[in-house]
This record gives structure tokens, C-alpha cells and sequence, in this order.
């Protein structure tokens, strides 16, 4: 609902979950009151607006008004140049020189529903209330446009912005943030999704102090580095309880992420894309509009922020056709063989793929081209002769044949200079031609700002589509741009290149989601490299790292999971030693690990028992009777790998019947007490579950006040003296709720 109080020009935006209130300044701008909890309709919120602005040294707006100074002001976009210092959420050139627009309130409209766009990732759904506030500059034709979304049902708001140019001049935006949110408070940490390749999203928390913490990617990707989501918690929050502000943005290329804290501790959010290297020409008549960002409040901790991202996520971000879809369980080529494969061997793994009852065999890279390394044949998307000498029309059909589905892996975006496009297309890779280049993996990237690249690609993956009859695609990326120019674009516009590519990529995407329904997009760049909003508006899943160790992936998924949902997390079983660590993991604690997200295999099926294959078949039949809980569970995190030797998980039904808990013990430990407990959250406290492993029932309230019971094994060679466990230990529950209420 929104509520707007003309008198007092207050726009109070309200929910079930929150309220959100700014209104009018003296000078036009808007300024920010509140967010949080819900407000009643009729709250008066004189006693937040009507303030004397007594902070001193600062500079005021109006020469005979001493008590209003946009410094000391709270804002919903702040603009350099009048007395607010703070980094600005725009910045406008004009002839190469800065000037200060000054924005000011002309009207608003109200809309309902969000519609899906399928060239430009954003939220969508019916259920959404719109509020435009429509701003125009005192002095020149330029309006700018703030956009807030809100549902009954959620505590999140979605922002963007856009700016429209009806002058006969050129302005060049150098800086245009997505939203902006300023908190009356700095007693908070700053969390951020941060790693590297390998290690994507750990969880990193540290004490906001005056001046800027920042995350961001300059990279043309969102990275694996930092990832487009902050919180900003109380220092006492944790997954259960405690204030917690989170912003995300649904973009996939350079963002920026920052809190600034001033020196009377109001801490500004800011976030949208990079302004490093970013310039736009808006010319007369043009509009540009920022990619939308995503707000969230509460006050129960990280594990109710994690619900509000993953219901949008899943019910307003991924495609709907993806929701009720039964995802592929697929056996994937890459660890298995890497570039050493033919249809032959590709046929006795497809074999080996029906053997564990998974239903899908992914051909990863080395396919097409000629490709036996990571040096050649990026571009050339046509199948390789010598490893398909019957054509690769021929062997999709025995795979079809064999009841299973095909995938095939591309890098769309990518080059190298060893293909016969490159030979054909220099011009069509970003970076000057004749001038030094970086490499990553011996590739370049392709220019997907220009359209005749676009143009390209889409003709050779539709081909090669409808040739195999395709049903998925891993679509990978595995180096960031840099030496940022395009061939393509005058010089102009060069600084439109990194966010004209982004949308180059968003264009091919869509164009395969509209023309082929029935494909499903797996992302992946490099492993997590590009996990974000943009990304997963196409790919209902991410290939969530390339390291696939069970202890590493307990910290990986966890972090992952403070935004993400488990439905967006693809998850792979894959040999001992693990190829990236070394390490060797227990079979069943890969799969209890792989189990929460989408499940797959990538491992040489043919160097496994009889026992080990049917071990894997058991818990592929098991993960197909629980996918549908987990996609469409509550998923709430109990104890945190980054704390200590345990970690454990749980996803709840959203009628509460049905809980599925993974518990996990990286390292033995001594002389534990074997009565250890595990509290659960989010059940019926009133109702008996019945627990697996366990013959007795007990009430949703025992389990959330002392837990359920776990497996401390005496299993040591000693153990008459001492409990030594084996390392590894994991364990699946599984509750029902029975029939019998708590009397
Ligand atoms: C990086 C990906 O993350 C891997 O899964 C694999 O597809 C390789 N690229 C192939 O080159």
C-alpha cells in the first residue's frame, strides 16, 4: 500500500513486513525517513521530519536559512555540489566539465504489476505496487525518474532509476546509482559475499566505521571476488535474531556496493553499477535507466533476510516455466574426461549416466573446433571432426535414443586467437588490434556491444541446437575483460563499452530463452564468477564453484545462501582426491554436501565399484523423492562452517510436513559427549515429527527448543577409553510431521 500524506508531502510505503517513508525537502529533493518494521497507516511522522538541523559547520542550501543543510539531511539520491559531501548517487558532465543539477519534485504515478522484459533482467510479477517519483532539474530539460516496487507480502523494495534528456544537449552520465539508502544508525558491521576463484562467497563481517567500505567489481563480470549483495547488521545479529539491512542488484557486469558513514552516524547505502571507466552519452531525446536494485529489512537475522531474497529470486527473477520443472540430474564430461573424449567413451558414460539413474549427459568443453587444450577454437562452434566423425547430429540421437537428455557446453562470449573466427573477425575481440593485450586461458573477449558479434552467435548456437535437438546448455565464461575498447564503437562512447556488453549478453540469452522454451541455461564463469540476479533472470542455475570439495563447498554453499536459493545452486559429486584440493572426502558426505542445491556427478563413472554405483544410484533416487522440498522448502541455516567444526542446514516445507536437515562434523574429535543436540527452527511447535533414524516421535517443540539428536559415533580404535570418530561425518534427517497434536 502506499500512503501519501499531500500536506506534508510524506510518501509512507507500506507492507505486511516493513514500512518505508521519505518525502519532499524544502528545495524539491527527496529525503529519506525511515525503514523497517511495519507502521501503522496513520503513524505521524512529524517527529522524524520536523527537526531543527542543528549540526553544526555545515553549509546551508538557502542563504537566510540557517537550519537547512542538505549535508545534515537524510536522502533518497544525493547529488554533489550543494553541501552534501557525501559520494554522490549521480554525476552529470556536460562538455567534459561537472555541473550540479538540482532535481525537484514535479509528480508521481502510481502503477501495479511489473512485467517481465526479457532483453533487461528485473524484478517481475503481478502482486507488485509501483510508486514513480518524477524530478526535473531547475534549469535544464533533464528529468530524473526514482522507481520504487513493493508487494504485501515481502519486506523488500526494489529501486531503480533512470534519467531523461529533453534538451538539445549532450550530457554525459559518469556516475548513476541504482538506490540509495541512508540508516540513522553506524553501531553495525558490514557484510559482504567476497572469495576468489575456488572460493566464491565466503562470508566476510567486519565493523562499519566513518568513511567508506566498499565491495565492488571493475572486471566486466560481477567476479568471483565480491558479489553484488551486502548486509549491514547490529553487532549482536545473527542467523535468528537481530536488525539487518541487505541491498543486492540485479546486474551481472562492474558494480558498486558501499556504505558511507558521515560523521554523525548515518550510515548511506549506495549501489548500482561501477562508475570506473563508465560514461554514457545521452543525447537529446534519449533515456537511460539503471539496473534495478533490491532492498531488504528485518529484524530476525540473516536467515529472514536469506527467505525474502530467495522468494523473489524464485517467484519474481527466475523464469516461472523453471519453477514446477523437474531439473535435470546430469552426469557432466568435464572432470570425468576433461579434453580427452570421443563419442565413443561419451557414449559408454552415457551409458553409466542410465546406470546411476541420472538423466542427462553434459558434453563439456572440447567438443567443437579443434579443441585439445585451452588454446584453441574458442568461437568455432561447430562440432570437431575428429571426435565426431559420424557428425554430431548423429550421436545426440543416440543419446536420445538411450532415453537421456543432451547438453552441451559453449563460452559464447569468448575467442581465441587460434579459431577461425578470429582469423576472420579480428576486429570483432575487445582491445586495440594492434596494441598489447592481456590474456586469460590464451583467450580474448568477444565485443558484444557490437551486433554483428550477437548477430554471429546466434547463428551458430541455433545451428547447433537444432541440429543436436539440445535440451541444456552450460553456458561458461572464464576470463574478465580487460584493456576495455571497442573496435566497434567511436570513441565517443567508448565508456558505454562494459555496460553495452553486459547487455550484448543478456540480448543472446534471452533470444535462447524466448526461441527455445524448452533449453535450460546452466551459468557458469569459471565456476561463481558471474552468481547474480542478472544471471539467474535467465539461468534458473549457477554452477555454484569449480571447487567441488565437500569441506570447501560447506563454506561456499553456506555464503552463497545468504542471498541465493538452493533451487539456483548447481552442485556436482566428483572424484577422490578431489581434483582441486586433494582432498578425499567420504562418498556420502559429497552427496549429503551436492544434495542441497542441484544435484549432479562429474567424475569417470568407469573407475567406480559396483558398490560405489550403487551407492550413487541410491542417492540419486533419494535426491529426486526430496528435490521438490528443497526447491520449494524454507531453507535456514543452524550452525556456520566460518564458527567451527560442524556445520548444519535444514529446508522446512512451507506447510511445515516435511524437514530435511543436513548435519555435517569436518574433523573427529576426541572425548565428545555423545548426547549432542541440534536445534531446529520454523516447525510446528504443537505437532510430533517423526525423525529417520530414530523410532520415536517428538513434538515440534522439543526439536526446536532441544533438537534432534546426533550421530557421535564411538567408533575409534580405542574406544573403550575415549571417542575418537572418523573424520568427515555427515548425516541426512529426515522429519514428518504425524497425525497427533502435542496435547
Ligand atoms: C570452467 C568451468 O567452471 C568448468 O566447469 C569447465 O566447464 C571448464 N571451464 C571448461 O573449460
Amino acid at each position: 500500500m502506499i500512503i501519501i500524506d499531500k500536506d506534508k508531502k510524506i510518501f509512507h510505503l507500506r507492507t505486511k513486513k516493513m514500512s518505508y517513508v521519505f518525502r519532499i525537502l524544502k528545495n524539491g529533493s527527496l529525503g529519506h525517513l525511515y525503514y523497517g518494521d511495519t507502521l501503522s497507516e496513520d503513524e505521524n511522522f512529524d517527529y522524524l521530519a520536523n527537526v531543527e538541523n542543528k549540526a553544526a559547520g555545515t553549509i546551508k542550501y538557502y542563504e537566510n536559512d540557517s537550519k537547512f543543510s542538505l549535508g545534515a539531511e537524510t536522502s533518497e539520491f544525493n547529488i554533489y555540489g550543494t553541501g552534501d559531501f557525501r559520494q554522490p548517487a549521480i554525476e552529470l558532465r556536460i562538455s567534459n566539465r561537472l555541473f550540479y543539477p538540482e532535481f525537484a519534485y514535479v509528480d508521481h504515478e502510481i502503477t501495479y504489476r511489473k512485467e517481465r522484459i526479457p532483453e533487461v533482467p528485473r524484478v517481475y510479477g503481478d502482486e507488485y505496487e509501483n510508486l514513480t517519483i518524477t524530478l526535473k532539474d531547475k534549469n535544464l530539460n533533464l528529468y530524473l525518474k526514482l522507481n520504487y516496487s513493493i508487494t504485501d507480502e515481502s519486506s523488500a523494495i526494489v529501486r531503480s532509476s533512470s534519467l531523461i534528456n529533453t534538451s538539445q544537449h549532450t550530457y554525459t552520465i559518469s556516475r548513476f546509482m541504482s538506490g540509495t539508502l541512508d540508516i540513522p544508525s553506524a553501531d553495525l558491521d558490514f557484510i559482504s559475499l567476497s572469495g576468489a576463484w575456488l572460493r566464491e562467497r565466503h562470508l566476510v563481517r567486519q565493523p562499519l566505521r566513518m568513511g567508506i567500505q566498499s565491495v565492488g567489481s571493475v572486471r566486466g563480470a560481477s567476479s568471483h571476488q565480491q558479489n553484488p549483495f551486502i548486509m549491514l547488521a547490529e553487532k549482536n545479529a545473527n542467523e535468528f535474531s537481530g536488525t539487518v539491512y541487505a541491498a543486492s542488484l540485479v546486474y551481472s557486469g562492474n558494480f558498486l556496493a558501499q556504505t558511507e558513514v558521515d560523521e554523525w552516524n548515518v550510515s548511506r547505502i549506495l549501489i548500482g553499477i561501477n562508475p570506473m571507466n563508465f560514461a554514457w552519452q545521452l543525447k537529446p531525446g534519449d533515456e537511460f535507466k539503471t539496473p534495478e536494485c533490491i532492498f531488504a529489512v528485518t529484524q530476525k537475522g540473516f536467515n529472514e533476510i536469506s527467505h525474502t531474497f530467495h522468494n523473489i529470486i524464485n517467484d519474481n527473477i527466475v523464469e516461472q516455466r523453471y519453477k514446477n520443472f523437474q531439473r535435470p540430474i546430469v552426469v557432466n564430461s568435464w572432470e570425468a574426461n576433461y579434453f580427452n573424449f570421443d563419442e565413443n567413451s561419451l557414449l559408454k558414460l552415457a551409458d553409466l549416466t542410465t546406470k546411476i539413474g541420472a538423466d542427462t549427459l553434459i558434453v563439456d568443453d572440447g567438443w567443437f573446433g579443434e579443441r585439445d587444450s585451452t588454446k584453441k577454437s574458442l568461437g568455432d562452434w561447430f562440432e570437431d571432426k575428429r571426435k565426431f566423425p559420424h557428425g554430431i547430429g548423429k550421436f545426440a540421437e543416440h543419446i536420445h535414443e538411450k532415453g537421456l537428455k543432451l547438453g552441451l557446453w559453449f563460452e559464447p562470449e569468448m575467442v581465441d586467437p587460434d579459431s577461425d573466427l578470429y582469423r576472420a573477425h579480428p576486429e570483432w575481440s575487445i582491445g586495440k588490434i594492434d596494441q598489447r593485450r592481456s590474456f586469460g586461458r590464451g583467450q580474448l573477449v568477444l565485443d558484444m556491444a557490437n551486433p554483428e558479434v550477437i548477430d554471429y552467435l546466434i547463428a551458430s548456437i541455433d545451428s547447433m541446437i537444432e541440429r543436436t535437438k539440445l535440451d541444456y546448455i552450460k553456458w561458461d565464461m572464464n576470463r574478465n575483460i580487460t584493456e576495455a575498447f571497442s573496435n566497434y564503437l567511436d570513441n565517443e562512447h567508448q565508456g558505454e563499452l562494459l555496460h553495452r556488453y553486459i547487455m550484448g549478453v543478456y540480448k543472446l540469452m534471452s533470444h535462447i530463452c524466448e526461441k527455445y522454451p524448452d533449453i535450460i541455461i546452466e551459468n557458469c564463469a569459471g565456476g561463481g564468477g558471474r552468481f547474480d540476479l542478472g544471471m539467474l533472470y535467465y539461468s534458473p542455475q549457477i554452477w555454484t564453484s569449480d571447487d567441488s570439495d565437500g569441506v570447501e563447498r560447506l563454506m561456499i554453499q553456506y555464503g552463497t545462501s545468504m542471498c541465493y536459493p538452493l533451487s539456483s545452486l548447481s552442485n556436482h559429486v566428483t572424484a577422490v582426491p578431489n581434483h582441486q584440493i586433494d582432498r578425499v572426502v567420504p562418498l556420502n558426505f559429497r552427496n549429503n554436501v551436492s544434495t542441497f542445491g542441484v544435484l549432479g556427478y562429474e567424475l569417470d563413472l568407469s573407475e567406480l565399484s559396483e558398490d560405489e554405483l550403487n551407492e550413487i544410484k541410491d542417492q540419486v533416487s533419494e535426491y529426486r523423492k526430496r528435490q521438490k522440498l528443497i526447491f520449494s522448502g524454507t531453507f535456514s541455516r543452524l550452525k556456520s562452517p566460518f564458527c567451527g567444526n560442524e556445520t548444519a542446514w535444514q529446508v522446512v516445507s512451507k506447510n511445515k510436513e516435511e524437514v530435511l536437515v543436513g548435519w555435517y562434523k569436518v574433523l573427529a574429535k576426541p572425548n565428545q559427549r555423545n548426547q549432542s543436540y541440534l536445534k531446529l527452527v520454523g516447525l510446528e511447535k504443537d505437532y510430533y515429527y517423526s525423525v529417520s533414524n530414530d523410532d520415536t516421535i517428538h513434538s515440534g517443540a522439543a526439536l526446536m527448543n532441544m533438537g534432534i539428536r546426533l550421530p557421535y559415533d564411538f567408533n575409534g580404535a580405542n574406544q573403550e577409553t575415549a571417542q575418537i570418530s572418523g573424520d568427515f561425518q555427515s548425516e541426512l534427517f529426515t522429519l514428518r510431521k504425524v497425525n497427533k497434536k502435542v496435547i
